[in-house]
Protein backbone atom coordinates (compact mmCIF):
# COMPACT_ATOMS: atom_id res chain seq x y z
CA UNK A 1 0.00 0.00 0.00
CA UNK A 2 1.34 3.18 -0.52
CA UNK A 3 -1.76 5.80 -0.08
CA UNK A 4 -0.60 9.52 0.84
CA UNK A 5 -1.55 10.58 3.74
CA UNK A 6 -1.67 14.80 3.80
CA UNK A 7 -0.13 16.06 7.39
CA UNK A 8 -0.93 19.91 7.69
CA UNK A 9 1.26 21.16 10.13
CA UNK A 10 -0.26 23.46 12.73
CA UNK A 11 2.52 24.18 14.87
CA UNK A 12 3.57 27.41 13.58
CA UNK A 13 -0.27 29.08 14.09
CA UNK A 14 -2.06 26.68 17.25
CA UNK A 15 1.29 25.82 18.43
CA UNK A 16 2.88 29.16 18.96
CA UNK A 17 -0.18 30.99 19.46
CA UNK A 18 -0.75 29.50 23.05
CA UNK A 19 2.97 29.99 24.26
CA UNK A 20 3.95 32.47 26.70
CA UNK A 21 7.25 33.41 25.06
CA UNK A 22 6.91 35.85 21.80
CA UNK A 23 9.20 33.75 19.14
CA UNK A 24 10.95 36.25 17.26
CA UNK A 25 9.69 36.39 13.19
CA UNK A 26 13.02 35.09 12.23
CA UNK A 27 13.06 32.54 14.60
CA UNK A 28 9.52 31.42 13.37
CA UNK A 29 11.30 31.38 10.08
CA UNK A 30 13.62 29.15 10.74
CA UNK A 31 10.79 26.83 12.25
CA UNK A 32 9.22 26.94 9.19
CA UNK A 33 12.35 26.01 7.65
CA UNK A 34 13.23 23.41 9.51
CA UNK A 35 9.43 21.68 8.80
CA UNK A 36 9.78 22.06 5.05
CA UNK A 37 13.39 20.76 5.23
CA UNK A 38 11.46 17.34 6.70
CA UNK A 39 9.32 17.11 4.39
CA UNK A 40 6.06 19.13 5.40
CA UNK A 41 4.32 20.27 2.44
CA UNK A 42 1.10 21.50 4.01
CA UNK A 43 1.45 24.32 6.38
CA UNK A 44 -1.25 26.84 8.50
CA UNK A 45 1.83 29.26 9.16
CA UNK A 46 -0.08 32.07 11.11
CA UNK A 47 -3.53 33.81 11.60
CA UNK A 48 -4.41 37.52 10.73
CA UNK A 49 -6.65 38.31 14.44
CA UNK A 50 -6.52 41.15 16.09
CA UNK A 51 -3.04 41.48 17.55
CA UNK A 52 -4.59 42.08 20.65
CA UNK A 53 -6.32 38.36 20.90
CA UNK A 54 -3.52 37.02 19.97
CA UNK A 55 0.11 39.00 20.35
CA UNK A 56 2.24 36.11 19.08
CA UNK A 57 0.79 36.59 15.60
CA UNK A 58 0.67 40.13 15.41
CA UNK A 59 3.66 40.19 12.83
CA UNK A 60 1.48 37.63 10.24
CA UNK A 61 1.99 40.75 7.25
CA UNK A 62 5.57 41.04 7.59
CA UNK A 63 5.94 37.27 8.17
CA UNK A 64 4.09 35.62 5.39
CA UNK A 65 5.60 37.20 2.20
CA UNK A 66 8.82 35.79 3.38
CA UNK A 67 7.74 31.88 4.07
CA UNK A 68 10.50 29.44 2.22
CA UNK A 69 9.94 27.27 -1.03
CA UNK A 70 6.39 29.04 -0.95
CA UNK A 71 6.24 27.30 -4.79
CA UNK A 72 6.63 23.63 -3.32
CA UNK A 73 4.90 24.43 0.11
CA UNK A 74 0.64 24.59 0.61
CA UNK A 75 0.77 27.74 3.42
CA UNK A 76 -2.73 28.73 4.76
CA UNK A 77 -2.99 31.42 7.22
CA UNK A 78 -6.32 31.91 9.31
CA UNK A 79 -8.13 35.06 9.30
CA UNK A 80 -11.38 35.58 11.33
CA UNK A 81 -13.32 38.32 9.32
CA UNK A 82 -12.90 40.54 6.36
CA UNK A 83 -10.35 42.45 7.76
CA UNK A 84 -8.32 39.56 8.17
CA UNK A 85 -9.26 38.54 4.85
CA UNK A 86 -7.79 41.75 3.42
CA UNK A 87 -4.88 41.48 5.05
CA UNK A 88 -4.33 37.77 4.19
CA UNK A 89 -4.40 38.78 0.26
CA UNK A 90 -2.32 41.70 0.93
CA UNK A 91 0.35 39.82 2.15
CA UNK A 92 0.35 37.07 -0.56
CA UNK A 93 -1.75 34.13 1.04
CA UNK A 94 -3.36 32.07 -1.23
CA UNK A 95 -5.26 29.81 1.12
CA UNK A 96 -7.62 31.10 3.91
CA UNK A 97 -8.98 29.37 7.03
CA UNK A 98 -11.64 30.16 8.86
CA UNK A 99 -12.92 29.25 12.42
CA UNK A 100 -16.65 28.88 13.50
CA UNK A 101 -17.11 26.93 16.71
CA UNK A 102 -20.70 24.82 17.06
CA UNK A 103 -21.57 26.90 20.32
CA UNK A 104 -22.81 29.68 21.55
CA UNK A 105 -19.97 30.49 24.56
CA UNK A 106 -17.28 29.02 23.00
CA UNK A 107 -17.59 31.96 19.70
CA UNK A 108 -18.37 34.21 22.41
CA UNK A 109 -14.61 33.41 23.88
CA UNK A 110 -13.10 33.24 20.81
CA UNK A 111 -14.41 35.51 18.59
CA UNK A 112 -16.53 37.61 20.83
CA UNK A 113 -19.74 36.95 18.24
CA UNK A 114 -22.67 34.94 18.39
CA UNK A 115 -23.19 31.55 16.89
CA UNK A 116 -25.48 33.08 14.22
CA UNK A 117 -22.73 36.14 13.98
CA UNK A 118 -20.01 34.04 13.51
CA UNK A 119 -21.80 32.10 10.72
CA UNK A 120 -22.71 35.23 9.06
CA UNK A 121 -19.42 36.26 9.29
CA UNK A 122 -17.83 33.24 8.61
CA UNK A 123 -19.66 32.94 5.58
CA UNK A 124 -19.21 36.17 4.10
CA UNK A 125 -15.08 35.52 4.25
CA UNK A 126 -15.38 32.81 2.65
CA UNK A 127 -17.38 34.23 0.09
CA UNK A 128 -14.97 37.23 -0.04
CA UNK A 129 -11.96 34.50 -0.76
CA UNK A 130 -13.67 32.68 -3.32
CA UNK A 131 -14.07 36.10 -5.40
CA UNK A 132 -10.19 36.65 -4.64
CA UNK A 133 -9.61 33.33 -5.82
CA UNK A 134 -8.13 31.84 -2.69
CA UNK A 135 -8.42 28.45 -1.29
CA UNK A 136 -10.53 28.38 1.33
CA UNK A 137 -11.18 25.91 4.70
CA UNK A 138 -13.51 26.22 7.51
CA UNK A 139 -12.97 25.19 11.09
CA UNK A 140 -15.56 23.33 12.94
CA UNK A 141 -14.48 24.19 16.13
CA UNK A 142 -15.29 22.45 19.74
CA UNK A 143 -16.99 19.86 17.53
CA UNK A 144 -17.71 16.76 20.12
CA UNK A 145 -17.37 18.88 23.20
CA UNK A 146 -17.46 22.49 24.53
CA UNK A 147 -15.21 23.78 27.44
CA UNK A 148 -18.55 25.82 28.46
CA UNK A 149 -21.08 24.17 27.30
CA UNK A 150 -20.37 20.52 27.15
CA UNK A 151 -21.08 17.74 24.73
CA UNK A 152 -21.88 19.17 21.03
CA UNK A 153 -24.94 17.81 19.12
CA UNK A 154 -23.64 15.70 15.80
CA UNK A 155 -26.46 17.49 14.31
CA UNK A 156 -25.63 20.64 15.34
CA UNK A 157 -21.83 20.38 13.25
CA UNK A 158 -22.92 18.66 10.56
CA UNK A 159 -25.81 21.86 9.94
CA UNK A 160 -22.79 24.36 10.53
CA UNK A 161 -20.69 22.09 8.10
CA UNK A 162 -23.23 22.30 5.54
CA UNK A 163 -23.71 25.96 6.34
CA UNK A 164 -19.82 26.70 5.64
CA UNK A 165 -19.78 24.07 2.30
CA UNK A 166 -22.16 25.96 0.95
CA UNK A 167 -20.74 29.45 1.73
CA UNK A 168 -18.10 27.88 -0.13
CA UNK A 169 -15.60 26.00 1.69
CA UNK A 170 -13.38 23.79 -0.39
CA UNK A 171 -12.39 21.93 2.62
CA UNK A 172 -14.14 21.19 6.35
CA UNK A 173 -11.37 20.47 9.30
CA UNK A 174 -13.73 18.88 12.15
CA UNK A 175 -12.03 19.58 15.08
CA UNK A 176 -12.16 18.40 18.64
CA UNK A 177 -10.16 22.30 20.03
CA UNK A 178 -10.05 20.54 24.11
CA UNK A 179 -9.46 17.16 23.12
CA UNK A 180 -12.40 15.36 24.53
CA UNK A 181 -13.35 12.96 21.92
CA UNK A 182 -13.16 9.57 21.60
CA UNK A 183 -12.70 7.09 18.68
CA UNK A 184 -16.01 5.94 19.08
CA UNK A 185 -18.06 9.78 18.79
CA UNK A 186 -14.68 10.03 16.02
CA UNK A 187 -16.11 7.09 13.81
CA UNK A 188 -19.14 8.18 14.12
CA UNK A 189 -19.28 11.76 12.93
CA UNK A 190 -16.65 11.27 10.81
CA UNK A 191 -18.34 8.51 9.51
CA UNK A 192 -21.50 10.79 8.87
CA UNK A 193 -19.34 13.77 7.77
CA UNK A 194 -18.07 11.48 5.04
CA UNK A 195 -20.98 10.15 3.96
CA UNK A 196 -22.62 13.39 3.37
CA UNK A 197 -19.68 15.61 2.05
CA UNK A 198 -17.23 12.91 1.11
CA UNK A 199 -13.92 12.08 2.52
CA UNK A 200 -11.80 14.04 0.45
CA UNK A 201 -13.50 17.61 1.07
CA UNK A 202 -13.18 16.58 5.40
CA UNK A 203 -9.71 16.96 7.78
CA UNK A 204 -9.97 16.33 11.40
CA UNK A 205 -8.06 18.00 14.08
CA UNK A 206 -7.08 16.43 17.28
CA UNK A 207 -5.94 17.58 20.82
CA UNK A 208 -4.04 14.80 23.28
CA UNK A 209 -5.62 15.86 26.56
CA UNK A 210 -6.83 12.77 27.14
CA UNK A 211 -4.29 11.18 25.41
CA UNK A 212 -6.66 9.72 22.94
CA UNK A 213 -5.67 11.93 20.09
CA UNK A 214 -3.60 9.17 18.10
CA UNK A 215 -6.99 6.70 18.87
CA UNK A 216 -9.23 9.40 16.98
CA UNK A 217 -6.97 9.84 14.43
CA UNK A 218 -6.86 6.17 13.64
CA UNK A 219 -10.56 6.53 13.93
CA UNK A 220 -10.96 9.00 11.34
CA UNK A 221 -8.44 7.10 8.95
CA UNK A 222 -10.81 4.37 9.13
CA UNK A 223 -13.87 6.44 8.27
CA UNK A 224 -11.94 7.43 5.30
CA UNK A 225 -10.31 10.92 6.41
CA UNK A 226 -6.89 11.39 4.54
CA UNK A 227 -6.45 14.73 5.73
CA UNK A 228 -4.95 15.22 9.24
CA UNK A 229 -3.78 18.57 11.55
CA UNK A 230 -0.64 17.82 13.92
CA UNK A 231 1.61 20.04 15.85
CA UNK A 232 5.43 19.53 15.85
CA UNK A 233 5.90 17.84 19.67
CA UNK A 234 2.24 18.05 20.26
CA UNK A 235 3.30 22.04 20.53
CA UNK A 236 -0.22 23.72 21.32
CA UNK A 237 -4.03 24.39 22.97
CA UNK A 238 -6.29 27.20 22.64
CA UNK A 239 -5.67 30.54 24.85
CA UNK A 240 -9.13 30.47 24.77
CA UNK A 241 -10.48 27.03 25.85
CA UNK A 242 -9.71 26.11 29.14
CA UNK A 243 -8.20 22.58 29.35
CA UNK A 244 -7.00 22.41 25.81
CA UNK A 245 -3.87 20.49 25.66
CA UNK A 246 -1.63 19.90 23.41
CA UNK A 247 -1.99 18.81 20.15
CA UNK A 248 -1.95 15.66 18.15
CA UNK A 249 1.89 15.49 18.11
CA UNK A 250 3.36 15.23 13.90
CA UNK A 251 5.67 12.52 15.05
CA UNK A 252 3.19 10.48 16.25
CA UNK A 253 1.10 10.88 13.54
CA UNK A 254 4.00 10.20 11.14
CA UNK A 255 5.33 7.56 12.72
CA UNK A 256 1.85 5.46 13.04
CA UNK A 257 0.52 6.64 9.35
CA UNK A 258 4.59 4.97 8.16
CA UNK A 259 4.23 1.66 9.92
CA UNK A 260 0.80 1.48 8.65
CA UNK A 261 1.94 1.74 5.34
CA UNK A 262 0.91 5.46 4.42
CA UNK A 263 3.25 7.64 2.44
CA UNK A 264 3.39 11.25 3.96
CA UNK A 265 6.80 12.37 2.97
CA UNK A 266 7.95 13.27 6.06
CA UNK A 267 11.51 11.95 7.42
CA UNK A 268 11.15 11.53 11.64
CA UNK A 269 14.47 12.61 11.51
CA UNK A 270 14.73 15.39 10.52
CA UNK A 271 10.79 16.56 11.79
CA UNK A 272 13.16 15.67 15.12
CA UNK A 273 15.62 18.89 14.37
CA UNK A 274 12.90 20.94 14.13
CA UNK A 275 11.09 20.02 17.09
CA UNK A 276 14.35 20.43 18.74
CA UNK A 277 14.44 23.92 17.41
CA UNK A 278 10.80 24.53 18.81
CA UNK A 279 12.02 23.49 22.36
CA UNK A 280 14.48 26.07 22.21
CA UNK A 281 12.12 28.77 20.74
CA UNK A 282 9.26 28.47 23.08
CA UNK A 283 11.97 26.93 26.26
CA UNK A 284 9.55 23.66 26.92
CA UNK A 285 10.34 20.55 26.85
CA UNK A 286 8.26 19.36 23.85
CA UNK A 287 7.48 15.75 21.66
CA UNK A 288 4.83 13.04 21.65
CA UNK A 289 3.82 9.97 22.61
CA UNK A 290 6.75 8.51 20.44
CA UNK A 291 9.32 10.90 21.89
CA UNK A 292 10.93 8.09 24.64
CA UNK A 293 11.28 5.39 21.19
CA UNK A 294 12.08 7.92 18.91
CA UNK A 295 15.25 9.18 21.22
CA UNK A 296 16.01 5.55 21.45
CA UNK A 297 16.05 4.87 17.91
CA UNK A 298 18.43 8.19 17.13
CA UNK A 299 20.62 7.06 20.13
CA UNK A 300 20.95 3.86 18.00
CA UNK A 301 20.94 5.23 14.65
CA UNK A 302 22.64 8.91 15.35
CA UNK A 303 21.77 10.08 11.20
CA UNK A 304 19.67 12.70 10.74
CA UNK A 305 17.11 11.24 8.49
CA UNK A 306 17.47 7.20 9.17
CA UNK A 307 14.51 6.87 11.79
N1 LIG B 1 -6.81 41.89 12.27
C1 LIG B 1 -6.34 42.91 13.01
N2 LIG B 1 -7.10 43.68 13.80
C2 LIG B 1 -8.42 43.40 13.81
C3 LIG B 1 -8.97 42.37 13.05
C4 LIG B 1 -8.11 41.59 12.25
N3 LIG B 1 -8.55 40.58 11.52
N4 LIG B 1 -10.29 42.36 13.27
C5 LIG B 1 -10.56 43.33 14.14
N5 LIG B 1 -9.43 43.96 14.47
C6 LIG B 1 -9.24 45.08 15.40
C7 LIG B 1 -10.23 46.19 15.25
O1 LIG B 1 -9.80 47.10 14.30
C8 LIG B 1 -10.24 46.78 16.64
O2 LIG B 1 -9.07 47.54 16.84
P1 LIG B 1 -9.06 48.80 17.83
O3 LIG B 1 -9.38 48.26 19.20
O4 LIG B 1 -7.65 49.31 17.74
O5 LIG B 1 -10.10 49.70 17.30
C9 LIG B 1 -10.11 45.57 17.52
O6 LIG B 1 -9.46 44.56 16.71
C10 LIG B 1 -11.43 45.05 17.98
O7 LIG B 1 -12.27 44.87 16.88
P2 LIG B 1 -13.80 44.43 16.99
O8 LIG B 1 -14.37 44.38 15.63
O9 LIG B 1 -14.50 45.26 18.03
O10 LIG B 1 -13.66 42.96 17.43
P3 LIG B 1 -13.55 42.26 18.83
O11 LIG B 1 -12.82 43.00 19.87
O12 LIG B 1 -14.89 41.79 19.13
O13 LIG B 1 -12.61 41.02 18.37
C11 LIG B 1 -11.83 39.45 16.70
C12 LIG B 1 -13.02 40.16 17.33
C13 LIG B 1 -12.39 38.32 15.88
C14 LIG B 1 -11.07 40.42 15.84
C15 LIG B 1 -10.89 38.94 17.83
O14 LIG B 1 -11.65 38.32 18.84
C16 LIG B 1 -9.86 37.96 17.31
O15 LIG B 1 -9.00 38.31 16.53
N6 LIG B 1 -9.94 36.69 17.72
C17 LIG B 1 -9.03 35.68 17.27
C18 LIG B 1 -9.00 34.57 18.23
C19 LIG B 1 -8.09 33.47 17.78
O16 LIG B 1 -7.15 33.64 17.03
N7 LIG B 1 -8.36 32.29 18.30
C20 LIG B 1 -7.57 31.16 18.04
C21 LIG B 1 -7.89 30.53 16.77
S1 LIG B 1 -9.19 29.41 16.87
ZN1 LIG C 1 -6.30 23.26 17.88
Amino acid sequence: MDEVLLVNEVGPRDGLQNQKVLVARSDKLRLVRALVDAGVRSIEATSFVSPKAVPQMADADELFPLLPNAAQVDYSALVPNLRGLERARAAGVREVAVVLSATETMNQRNINMSLAQATAVCAETLQGAVGAGMRTKAYVAVAFECPFEGPVDPAIVLALVEQMVRAGAREVVIADTIGAADPRAVAKLMGRCAREWGADRLSAHFHDTRGFALANAWAAMEAGIRKFDSSLGGMGGCPFAPGAAGNLATEDLVLMATQCGFKTGIDLGLLRVAIALAEDLTHRKLGGRSAAWLDKQAQLQPVAGAV
